[in-house]
């Protein structure tokens, strides 16, 4: 698919969705979001797409957050309406059953530090910069960041560097656990690919699964029960013919080959 503001690519089953207003530091405009929609619905959608990357374009910045000049004139209910929309692609991101990785690639601020947050997990280059300065703005996040970083780093944390809007580089990212992984530059696009070429060879209604449960325990919108909902889970893998052939493979001695069914 073409978008006006994304460019993507798919190569061995991983789409690669990079943000593309570089003169901008990708911030994050109405026509990104739209794009946005659109491609994560076609990530989900396309049988040939069986995870994605999102990055930013350009050596910079990964996305410098939400585009600012479109805030000039909000009413509060208009305002309200934009982080709700932010809100409501960041959860089909966080929601997606397959793997949705950020590939953090620069500035990670405001909107771009709460997108970065939404996907599965995320690995980032060395001059990678991450932070909520909303309060420089006179403003708090509005995309789910209050939430995320308080459950990714602790409520502690997540206070001093909301209310201070500090940024964090790359190695206290990695120490507060919210990167996986810290690359150079140009290797962090292979890097995410080859963990993503690890998951793509496990069954994909359990790798579906993992990420509805471990969202039930950090998220919990619906009230829902995570233990439960771990249980019926855990008993729907039992009708999948992926489980079968796992154990069976197992029982066998021999690589189990995953259908997806
Ligand atoms: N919204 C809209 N435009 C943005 C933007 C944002 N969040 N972040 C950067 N830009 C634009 C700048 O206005 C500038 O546009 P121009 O060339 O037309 O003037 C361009 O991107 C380059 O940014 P610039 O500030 O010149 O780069 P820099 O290297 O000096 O600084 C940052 C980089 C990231 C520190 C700085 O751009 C910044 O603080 N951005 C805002 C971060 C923020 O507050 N995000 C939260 C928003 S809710």
């Amino acid at each position: 698919m073409n978008y006006d503001t994304l460019l993507t690519t798919i190569e061995n089953n991983t789409c690669v969705i990079t943000i593309n207003r570089p003169d901008k530091l990708n911030a994050l405009n109405k026509n990104v979001f739209n794009d946005l929609d659109k491609a994560i619905d076609e990530v989900i959608n396309n049988p040939e797409i069986k995870s994605a990357i999102i990055t930013g374009s350009g050596p910079k910045a990964f996305v410098a957050g939400a585009d600012i000049a479109e805030f000039a004139g909000l009413t509060k209910e208009q305002a309200m309406a934009l982080a709700q929309r932010g809100q409501d692609v960041f959860f089909k991101i966080e929601n997606s059953p397959k793997p949705i990785v950020a590939a953090v690639n620069g500035f990670a601020l405001g909107g771009g530090c709460e997108l970065a947050m939404a996907c599965h997990f995320r690995l980032c280059s060395e001059n990678a910069k991450f932070g909520q300065p909303e309060v420089n703005l006179g403003l708090i996040p509005g995309y789910g960041g209050t939430q995320r970083l308080t459950q990714l780093v602790g409520k502690g944390k997540s206070m001093e560097l909301q209310m201070t809007g500090n940024l964090t580089d790359a190695v206290e990212a990695l120490r507060l656990g919210l990167v996986n992984h810290i690359t150079l530059s140009e290797e962090l696009l292979a890097k995410t690919k080859e963990i993503l070429q690890i998951i793509h060879s496990k069954a994909p209604i359990a790798v579906s699964k993992v990420i509805q449960c471990i969202n039930t325990a950090v998220v919990n919108i619906d009230n829902t029960n995570g233990y439960k909902k771990e249980v019926a889970a855990f008993g729907d893998c039992f009708i999948t013919e992926d489980m079968k052939e796992g154990t069976t493979a197992f029982l066998e001695k021999r690589k189990a080959i995953f259908t997806g069914k």
